[in-house]
């Protein structure tokens, strides 16, 4: 017999770079929250939906490729906004699909309505679903997917 805690499902929000100068950073884009707004936000989603939530934060891509490695065989879910590094990194869509450990891709902008270079990314043919333009709700949506997927 499992008790509730043993039981919830792991899900680690990774943001990327310049995520951490959100408030400041072109609010007229990404919103007026900071992100620990946006982090007691998906906190409070995991408690609601029964999953605890890990979020971190880096400015470094091979960082981000650390910590989904390490993730393998301990995390069940992985909200990932890789920020800049969508439309730059085989790296990280390589240890995505190296754990295999189901990942949404979130963006608080449009990426599609934006420069052309942001239209493409490589994360997205390897995550099972990309959410984007909706602000930080795409983050509660994306912890209500996987606890969805996850059977949470
Ligand atoms: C972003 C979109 C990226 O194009 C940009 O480089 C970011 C943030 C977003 O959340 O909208 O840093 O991922």
């Amino acid at each position: 017999m499992h008790n509730a805690e043993t039981m919830a499902k792991r899900i680690l929000v990774i943001n990327g770079p310049n995520l951490n100068m959100l408030g400041i950073r072109e609010p007229q884009t990404y919103g007026t929250q900071t992100l620990a707004d946006i982090e007691a936000m998906c906190k409070a989603e995991g408690k609601r939906l029964g999953l605890t939530v890990e979020c971190r934060q880096t400015n470094r891509e091979g960082e981000i490729c650390e910590w989904i490695q390490a993730a393998y065989g301990k995390a069940h879910g992985i909200v990932l906004n890789p920020a800049g590094y969508s439309h730059t990194s085989v790296a990280i869509r390589d240890a995505i699909s190296a754990v295999a450990i189901p990942t949404i891709e979130v963006h608080l902008s449009n990426i599609h309505a934006r420069e052309e270079f942001r239209h493409f990314s490589y994360v997205s043919a390897v995550a099972i679903g990309v959410i984007c333009g909706l602000g930080a709700a795409g983050y509660r949506l994306a912890l209500e997917a996987l606890a969805e997927r996850l059977g949470a």
